[in-house]
């Protein structure tokens, strides 16, 4: 690889934004894109929200929103980094490509809320990243409002995530009481309100982390107790450890307020110094492909269905693993060995201007498909010929009972579900004995995007019948005893031929343990 290719993979960040819902995620990464010049005014990505953005054309809302991010992929330039960040939709878009989304980057930023500590969602997304071992960025956010205690927030992230932390900066009050954060890592106070004191938005601090000579901050009361806390979190909190940073064991910690753009700024640049460059990938056959390797590679980790009618492709969505990407290029498939050239692609830097036509490690690439792609293919250039490791199935945890509306459509509707359910859009079970359709999800949305392809693509209208949340477990088939299947779970095969019970809930669940205390119960991630 040339040197000039080297040092462009070297300037790579790929992250994605972790939160539950109404944590402020949409706004952090607004202010994100503002710095990067990606967009011009805020709002721009909140709009989204306001329309259905779930069941319409993503590249017609890209037109609507007249910008040239998407909502999957936001690309700019910061600092000299080439920035992408990955969305990974909250709310009703959730689905499992959400989770895959994470087997594509090599950061995350977790957004909690200070008022509400960590969510449910977030406590799932985590998991994922921390299966991963990739490094793992807090921002605490909304300090302009009242919230937790500061200590209370890091203790619960220890405690219900299991995490080390590191506070790389600590709030100086909160909600009206906010005056700033004292940011331990710069040494140097940062001002909320820098109008009321002398306008410096930065006060420098000694060897002793005190403010020298004469400043009115350092009359208020606020600052006293700040100091004792400080002094308390370096005596007893953790170390700084950029190494147990990079391997996911110590997430560094940022206060602020994305909303009035307190602390996000600083925020952006300490991490783009410690996120990680493009990482190298796993093949199945246990190597490990380098960023830089010459040849070309990468995997599909997200397939976004065009959801207008009128067109039936769809946006593959590829993580470049090694090499370049030149428009026009020939790859192999490696699931089927074919041959396919990239002529139709998308990029997703902001900044039209620059019009760039290659992409390298750690960028993304979407491949508009007409069905060639599958979630976890791996695409390759010349002789690298490799296999990226399997992608991760995630344990559903929604049912719907499906059948075809239509009994003569059973050929399309067989047809459709199996490439539906290989292509990873959903997860299928069949009863035992009944041979039901069950149709799995980790999201709303997968159900509403399987049935819109199932009539847009293969033409089979389909009726599904909601069975409510369920608590999916695997069991040895060796052990499996049909009577151990009662009122309260339904026993199904997955698509590999591997008993489960769908759990009525963890009562019933624990009904089971307690009934059957030597049988193993398995769930996936
Ligand atoms: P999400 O993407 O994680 O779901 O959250 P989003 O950014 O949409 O934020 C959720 C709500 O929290 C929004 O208010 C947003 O304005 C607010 N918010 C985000 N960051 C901060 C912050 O730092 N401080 C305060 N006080 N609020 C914050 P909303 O009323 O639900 O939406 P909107 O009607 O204001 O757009």
């Amino acid at each position: 690889m040339t040197e000039q290719l080297k040092q462009a993979v070297d300037t790579r960040r790929t992250f994605a934004i972790i939160s539950h819902p109404d944590a402020g995620k949409t706004t952090i990464t607004e202010q994100l894109l503002l710095f990067g010049g990606a967009i011009r005014n805020a709002g721009t990505v909140k709009g989204k929200k306001t329309g259905n953005f779930a069941k319409s054309d993503w590249m017609e809302i890209e037109k609507q929103r007249g910008i040239s991010v998407t909502s999957s992929v936001m690309q700019f330039d910061f600092d000299g980094k080439r920035v992408n960040i990955l969305d990974t939709p909250g709310h009703e878009d959730f689905s499992e490509d959400t989770y895959r989304t994470l087997m594509a980057v090599d950061a995350a930023v977790m957004v909690v809320d200070t008022a509400k500590g960590i969510e449910a969602q977030t406590k799932k997304l985590f998991q994922v990243c921390r299966m991963r071992g990739i490094p793992i960025f807090t921002f605490m956010n909304k300090l302009d409002r009242d919230g937790r205690e500061p200590l209370d927030l890091l203790e619960e992230l220890e405690e219900v995530l299991e995490i080390d932390s590191y506070p790389m900066n600590w709030p100086i009050g909160m909600g009206k009481g906010l005056e700033g954060i004292y940011d331990l890592f710069h040494n140097r106070i940062e001002l909320y309100h820098p109008e009321k004191y002398d306008g410096e938005r930065f006060i420098p601090l000694n060897e002793d982390g005190e403010i020298e000579g004469e400043h009115a901050l350092a009359q208020d009361s606020i600052y006293s107790q700040v100091l004792e806390e400080v002094e308390l979190v370096r005596e007893a909190g953790n170390e700084f450890d950029e190494e147990a940073i990079a391997a996911g064991e110590l997430t560094p910690v940022f206060f602020g307020s994305a909303l009035t753009n307190f602390g996000v700024e600083t925020f952006l640049e300490t991490f783009l110094q410690f996120a990680p460059k493009p990482s190298e990938h796993k093949t199945q056959a246990g190597e490990e492909v380098s960023p830089y390797e010459e040849e070309f590679s990468g995997f599909v980790f997200k397939i976004q269905a065009n959801m207008n009618p009128a067109h039936r492709d769809r946006i593959a969505f590829v993580r470049i693993c090694s090499g370049e990407f030149e428009r026009g290029m020939d790859v192999f498939l490696e699931r089927t060995g074919k041959k396919i050239k990239l002529a139709n692609v998308t990029q997703f830097m902001a900044d039209t201007r620059e019009n760039v036509e290659n992409a390298v490690a750690g960028d993304i690439i979407g491949l508009y498909d007409t069905g060639n792609y599958q979630i976890g293919d791996t695409i390759f250039t010349g002789k690298l010929k490799v296999a990226y490791e399997e992608l991760p199935q995630f344990t559903p945890e929604m049912f719907m009972k499906v059948t075809a509306k239509n009994v003569l459509k059973q050929k399309s509707f067989h047809k459709g579900m199996e490439q539906l359910v290989q292509e990873g859009a959903i997860q299928m079970y069949k009863t035992y004995h009944t041979g039901d359709y069950i149709i799995g999800a980790v999201g709303q949305l997968q159900f509403e995007v399987f049935q819109h392809r199932m009539l847009n693509e293969y033409n089979t209208e389909v009726i599904m019948t909601p069975m409510g949340k369920k608590t999916a477990r695997w069991i040895d088939p060796e052990i499996l005893d049909e009577k151990m299947s009662s009122s309260r779970n339904i026993l199904v095969r997955d698509r590999f031929d591997q008993p489960l019970f769908l759990f009525e809930n963890e009562f019933a669940m624990r009904w089971f343990n307690d009934k059957y205390p030597d049988v193993e119960l398995k769930a996936l991630l």
